[in-house]
């Protein structure tokens, strides 16, 4: 059954057929098509284009056919797309007055609808295991507050922090990856429904009705924009992207923890596999598959962002694939969030190692220069005889706090004993108190009003 048939002589080939259909994959939208054509059956009948009578009985029938199409496991693809099937059940179910949903609306408008509820529905989700996500960021913060270990630039030790700030840097990408799927929405959620094939309609419809059921903010204000438009689902894409890249460099850091060479975390027997092979390894799959996965997830992305270029208005047949990306990208995405969340919760951290890293290197070199600079030193020339330091303390194979006071001063004459307290890890921590830094006192009051924030207490 098609919807446009009429005026041709010729079925379709069938490969032909299968080749242009989508119902396949866009039967996902079956609720969202419903809830919308349920929406513009209101509107049609308060406009008076459809009676009482009509609406009753359309409105039943839709209802009817949602309930049948959530037990169907394979939707013939003679019906070309979901609105067609929905369509064709419904003239079976009420006969000729079917016809009378169709008024003022087409598939082009239609499809866009769909898809916009379906990401309203979505994003709920994503920001729901978003937030969850968090929570166990927070459990592990506020558990690992006093785990200190080093912190790194260019995969260097770089100065001493506590675990709960390495892991909070996390909780603020999630937060802002929750904000732009909020913004998103907010931006797109103007109701498509009405604009017709492309020009809009010559019946006297209310588009204002219809958007105000579907709990849009307004209709959108131009129909060619509305059916050929789809950076809507562009900025779901390249949120999703962004998303992921978050998670993968989440991934990325928890493969490296668990490295034999870092070993600053165990994951759960439950999240890793063995090998076939080498019966001594747990692999951190969890972990690399979302690494993995992100790449498709950008890929969607880069696919729907080629579709449109050079795309003619209005609607082109084209537009039929941005589909599986959507699908695709908001699933993994999803998944990987889910995942990613049932891994970390079930993780421990391995404080001593993160500890003994900290007494390698010469992690407070920072904070001598810092100890210099408080005593009036120009910054640039702490710097400059810390520098010189570490090259001695390396030369003669010592640590910092390995330093007699003596030699200290052959540096610097400003050098005094309470240099010493330097060498105090959880001090150098603490002493970060510039707004946004490591300090433990920072943290608590970080959390605390993030949780507080959130509603989490
Ligand atoms: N399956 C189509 C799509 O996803 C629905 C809109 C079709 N419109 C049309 N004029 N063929 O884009």
């Amino acid at each position: 059954m098609k919807l446009w048939d009429s005026r041709f002589q010729e079925g379709l080939d069938k490969f032909i057929e299968e080749y242009t259909e989508s119902i396949s994959f866009d039967h996902k939208l079956l609720e969202e098509d419903i809830t919308g054509s349920i929406a513009h059956l209101k509107m049609l009948n308060k406009c008076g284009i459809v009676n009482d009578e009509e609406y009753a009985k359309i409105e039943k029938a839709l209802l009817e056919i949602l309930e049948e199409g959530k037990k169907i496991e394979k939707f013939p693809i003679e019906y070309e797309d979901i609105h067609t099937w929905v369509e064709s059940k419904l003239k079976e179910k009420v006969g000729n007055i079917a016809g009378k949903l169709h008024t003022a609306r087409s598939r082009n408008d239609q499809i866009v609808l769909d898809e916009k509820l379906y990401i309203r529905r979505k994003i709920k989700e994503i920001v729901n295991e978003l937030e969850e996500l968090q929570k166990t960021i927070i459990e592990h913060a506020e558990r690992e507050i006093d785990a200190l270990l080093p912190a790194y630039t260019h995969l260097q030790h770089a100065q001493p922090i506590s675990l709960a700030f390495h892991l909070m840097a996390y909780f603020y990408m999630f937060e802002r990856d929750i904000d732009r799927f909020k913004t998103t929405l907010k931006r797109h959620n103007k109701c498509p429904l009405g604009s017709a094939a492309c020009c809009g309609t010559s019946i006297p419809i209310d588009r204002f009705t219809t958007s105000r059921i579907l709990d849009f903010d307004e209709p959108t204000e131009n129909a060619m924009d509305t059916v050929a438009s789809r950076d809507f689902i562009l900025e779901v894409l390249s949120n999703c992207a962004i998303t992921m890249i978050n998670l993968s460099r989440l991934c990325e850091e928890i493969v490296i923890w668990n490295t034999d060479e870092f070993s600053f975390i165990k994951l759960s027997d439950r999240v890793t596999t063995g090998s076939s092979i080498m019966p001594q390894k747990r692999n951190p799959d969890v972990a690399e598959l979302t690494r993995g996965k992100a790449g498709r997830v950008i890929g969607n992305l880069v696919s729907l962002l080629v579709t449109l270029k050079g795309l003619p208005l209005s609607y082109n047949r084209d537009l039929q694939e941005d589909k599986e990306p959507l699908f695709d990208s908001i699933e993994t995405t999803i998944n990987a969030i889910k995942a990613v969340n049932i891994m970390l919760k079930e993780a421990t951290f391995l404080r001593e190692n993160m500890r003994k890293q900290l007494e390698k290197g010469y992690v407070e070199a920072a904070d001598v220069a810092e100890y210099l600079v408080k005593k009036g030193v120009p910054f640039r020339e702490a710097h400059r005889i810390v520098g010189k330091i570490v090259n001695y303390l390396d030369r003669q194979n010592k640590k910092f706090k390995e330093l007699s006071l003596e030699e200290y001063k052959k540096f610097c004459d400003l050098f005094e004993k309470d240099v010493y307290e330097i060498s105090d890890v959880e001090k150098i921590v603490d002493s970060k108190k510039s707004y946004g830094g490591t300090s433990r006192e920072l943290l608590r009051e970080q959390i605390k009003n993030v949780k507080m924030k959130k509603n989490w207490q």
